[in-house]
């Protein structure tokens, strides 16, 4: 980010315009919305300047730009024909600290303009740092086709009621609870309907609604926030990462998945490596429960679906067991995202009746998988967590009977900038892991394959080749070649 977006507050301060022509007139309407103190300096003034000046009480100075008109400036538009007078003026600006704007002069400014959809006193500015003015535009149209032309009205009367709000109301939390109630219930409704006695009556009900809950008790989300790409986030995760208070943040959630949250929100990093201490797990629990009992919302951030190999019901139990509501909020699971990302279906009328996930992480050391079941054709499963453990698998699975040239597909990082895709067999896969340099988080299909569905294979697939000569790699070592078919 290059541009930082901040808002100025103009009230009662002098502004600049220097130019009289269409460009400083566009310039001059958009700054009359302000209370700013407006001042145009040019040889000629159009005369559509000049009878807005009179309407909105703006100085007009008809003579060409001298550094002294910057005295009491605290911002300068730049907007005429000339060039060598557009660089004095950028210089003079520049030298006094001046923010300066140069119409279609970005290189100059040391501010530029953002798009701006205006329902005072909600003003939302839309910027692309000059790259794209055209993506601007057509977000500026969405967001004007979604807010209502009196928005703003909600925004001005939540303004008169703050105090009020304050005054009864010492907890912030409390204060919060009721915000949200009111801006996002029937008192908006109201309001936007221009229904005052109505928003009265409602303001009045949620106030003493609040006054009289003497201690509030937060709640826990566990929301799955699927495997990384954010676009993957279901819209009620979306919506729970905007009311939380508090932030329990996995290891495997992608960062990107925080913008959605609100900034103040307090982010508790709770990453745990695989096959970490399990006393982890306590502590985090009780920083759900101490977090909620303060009466925050918190939002316990996991990767992929929360059920699926995340904990998450010794989360809820203890969450719980603490008299504290907890909810769950389902994502997308990583063997899914993956396979969908590389156009792998994972059950096939007639061929693949039924698809299994199993873990390839055991803290103990247990393997308690049924070998021979999985073994038996037309299997098909995806490992988690099994990238050290893909030599287990491999020589368990053949020791079961599994066909040696049993399709294997890694997936590394599925749905995320650096994404790959592995096929092998079942043979080769361990050497395919050490070979392709493969580090995780993967998710291994076994018995899944394109050809069997009709479709081919991706393009962004690579093939383990194993090397024909002797001693090729064999269960992460060297070994012996392993026989096909
Ligand atoms: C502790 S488990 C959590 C699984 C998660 N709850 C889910 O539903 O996807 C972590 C494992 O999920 C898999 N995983 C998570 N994100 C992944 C991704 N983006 N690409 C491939 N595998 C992923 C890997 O097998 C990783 O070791």
């Amino acid at each position: 980010m290059r541009y930082f977006p901040v808002y100025l507050d103009l009230d009662g301060r002098e502004v600049l315009i220097v130019g009289g022509g269409e460009k400083a007139l566009q310039k001059l309407r958009l700054l009359t919305k302000t209370n700013a103190r407006l001042r145009v300096v040019a040889e000629e003034i159009g005369d559509d300047i000049v009878s807005l000046a009179r309407e909105r009480a703006v100085a007009l100075e008809w003579h060409r730009f001298k550094p002294s008109d910057l005295a009491d400036v605290v911002m300068v538009f730049v907007a005429q024909d000339d060039a060598d007078n557009d660089a004095e003026i950028a210089a003079a600006a520049k030298a006094r600290g001046i923010p300066l704007n140069v119409v279609d002069g970005p290189g100059q400014s040391t501010f530029i303009m953002p798009a701006i959809v205006d329902r005072d006193p909600v003003v939302v500015a839309i910027g692309t740092e000059g790259s794209a003015p055209i993506l601007a535009r057509e977000i500026k149209s969405k967001i004007e086709a979604w807010l209502p032309a009196n928005f703003g009205s909600v925004a001005s009367r939540a303004m008169t009621l703050r105090r009020r709000v304050q005054e009864v109301l010492s907890d912030p939390v409390a204060r919060r609870r009721i915000w949200e109630r009111l801006l996002q219930g029937r008192w908006r409704a109201a309001v936007l309907a221009s229904d005052n006695e109505g928003a009265k009556r409602e303001f009045e009900k949620q106030l003493d609604a609040a006054r009289s809950q003497s201690h509030l008790v937060g709640s826990v989300a566990l929301i799955g926030c699927g495997p990384g790409d954010p676009d993957l986030l279901t819209l009620k995760a979306q919506q729970r990462l905007q009311e939380a208070d508090v932030l329990v943040v996995d290891r495997l959630v992608n960062q990107a998945i925080l913008e959605y949250a609100r900034r103040d929100a307090v982010r508790i990093d709770a990453g745990k490596e695989p096959e970490g201490p399990s006393a982890a797990q306590e502590d985090i629990n009780q920083i759900l429960v101490r977090e909620a009992l303060k009466g925050q919302r918190v939002a316990r951030l996991k990767g992929g679906d929360a059920f699926i190999f995340g904990r998450a019901a010794e989360e809820a139990a203890a969450v719980r067991a603490a008299g504290v509501p907890v909810e769950v909020i389902p994502g997308i699971t990583a063997a899914h995202a993956c396979a969908a990302s590389v156009g792998l279906p994972l059950t096939l009328r007639r061929k693949v009746r039924q698809f299994a996930i199993v873990t390839g992480a055991s803290a103990d050391g247990a393997f308690d998988l049924d070998w021979v079941a999985m073994a038996k054709e037309g299997q098909a499963f995806a490992i988690y967590m099994g990238v050290r453990s893909a030599p287990r698998f491999c020589n368990e699975l053949l020791a079961a009977g599994a066909r040696p040239e049993t399709p294997v597909v890694i997936v590394e990082n599925g749905t995320l900038a650096d994404e790959r895709a592995v096929a092998a067999q079942l043979s080769e896969l361990p050497a395919a892991i050490a070979v392709k340099g493969i580090k995780g988080p993967a998710i291994i299909f076994v018995g899944l394959d394109w050809a069997a569905a009709g479709l081919t294979r991706p393009d962004k697939l690579e093939v383990y080749e194993p090397p024909h000569a002797e001693g090729r790699i064999r269960n992460g070592a060297e070994a012996a070649p392993v026989t096909q078919g």
